[in-house]
């Protein structure tokens, strides 16, 4: 079987060839098709961006149109999974309910089962994806809160309509502050993708076996669920809770880190690829700095953020270690000023990411790439003889 290197967490290990997103980790690079991030978090919209992911180009007026008012016929989602949320129990993590939804969606859409499908209902399929995630995640909060659904409204734009089913009541006029419709299209647009991170790996090896977009996709939102990959987003605001009711010393809780007899980790902190900074979270500060001036809010959490940010930045330990704040450490100050709790984090980070799932999923499809399966090296016990139960 010839000779294996073992290679813990892939450290070193390249899956695939990919011309999605190009990333330098030593300078902070990161582009998406070429495009630099932060021109796109700056200009673009956010379904803008997720055709330029999927599809390679930056679309032109009429695609966009297109593109747009397909996926705005399919933002429904069928009547009958909303029997499925009132299953959940009312605190249910909603990252367990949309990963459960999403697969569910499979069962509404058979056609997608078929390796064989044509182009057109392949985007179809795509299409489908980015209508209905907004919904679904929408409705997963309405759920837990045990208020009644809000139908998406067509005539609004992507992050409006959600934030109209997340935020909307039958009962009132709704009103969104445009300050927080951008806000949420630039957070959108920096998560879009990020080369072939724990969940976009898991979405390319779950299709590999030509398992369906949809069960695909799942696989990907249980993946950024873990505290190490996107949870962190929640993570963050937990631990900066708990400086903050334990009164505010960052010293201590950077202490804390650097103990390698503690596991507590600075969460927000460090990454597998930067090792200088990473440019999302130098885009998200900024962002952070201007949505709470712009809509009034004061958040206690920001400057504890910034004190420990600071005092880890200074420190030997996490210097010579390369750790850095990262695109989960600000971000949810931002979601908490948009009025989203903190259990929505890692699914908003999961609405942006859906895109960049898509397109690592159709380029290992276009690639023709072989099933993937792992090699290891067996450690367990040599051959030994069955015992019966009754010798043991
Ligand atoms: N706090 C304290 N020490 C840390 C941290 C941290 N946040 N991150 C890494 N280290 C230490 C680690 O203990 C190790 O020390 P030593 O060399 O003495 O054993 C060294 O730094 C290298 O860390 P590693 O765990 O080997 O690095 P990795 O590439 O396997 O892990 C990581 C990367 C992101 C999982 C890790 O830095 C981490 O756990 N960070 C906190 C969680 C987090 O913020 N995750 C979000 C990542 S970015 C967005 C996303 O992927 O979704």
């Amino acid at each position: 079987t010839g000779y294996i290197t073992l290679d813990f967490g892939y450290k070193n290990t390249g899956s695939t060839k990919s011309a999605i997103t190009y990333l330098d980790g030593e300078n902070g690079v990161l582009r998406y098709r070429g495009y630099p991030i932060e021109q796109l978090a700056e200009k673009a919209s956010f379904l803008e961006v997720a055709y330029l992911l999927i599809y390679g180009e930056l679309p032109t007026k009429a695609q966009l149109d297109n593109f747009q008012s397909s996926i705005t016929k399919h933002t429904l989602v069928h009547e009958d999974m909303k029997q499925f949320f009132e299953a959940y129990p009312a605190k249910a993590h909603p990252m367990g309910v949309l990963a459960s939804m999403v697969c569910s969606l499979s069962t509404f859409y058979p056609e997608s089962l078929n390796p064989n499908r044509s182009e057109a209902e392949f985007d179809l399929t795509i299409h489908r994806l980015l209508a209905k995630l907004p919904t679904l995640a929408a409705w997963s909060y309405k759920n837990a809160m045990r208020h009644p659904f809000m139908y998406p409204k067509n005539n609004m734009e992507y992050c409006e309509n959600f934030l109209y089913m997340m935020f909307a009541m039958p009962t009132e006029e709704y009103h969104i502050d445009p300050v927080v419709i951008s806000a949420l299209n630039k957070l959108l647009i920096l998560h879009a993708d990020h080369e072939q991170n724990c969940s976009a790996s898991t979405v390319r090896i779950v299709g590999s076996s030509q398992a369906n977009l949809y069960a695909s996709i799942s696989a990907g939102i249980s993946a950024l669920w873990g505290p190490l990959h996107g949870g962190a987003n929640q993570a963050v605001i937990e631990m900066l809770e708990k400086i903050h009711n334990d009164g505010g010393d960052v010293d201590k809780w950077v202490a804390k880190a650097k103990d390698k007899e503690d596991p507590f980790r600075l969460m927000g902190f460090g990454h597998r690829v930067y090792k200088n900074f990473d440019p999302r979270a130098t885009i998200i500060k900024k962002a952070c700095d201007d949505v709470l001036e712009k809509l009034g809010i004061v958040d206690p959490m920001l400057d504890i953020a910034k004190k420990l940010e600071k005092v880890a930045l200074e420190d030997d330990y996490f210097k010579s270690r390369n750790l850095y704040p990262n695109v989960d450490f600000y971000s949810g100050i931002i979601y908490r000023a948009l009025g989203i709790p903190t259990e929505m984090f890692t699914v908003m980070f999961a609405l942006g990411r859906l895109p960049g799932w898509i397109a690592q999923w159709k380029e290992m499809i276009s690639n023709g790439e072989p099933i993937g399966r792992p090699r290891q090296v067996y450690v367990g016990a040599t051959e030994r003889d069955y015992v019966d139960i009754e010798k043991r």
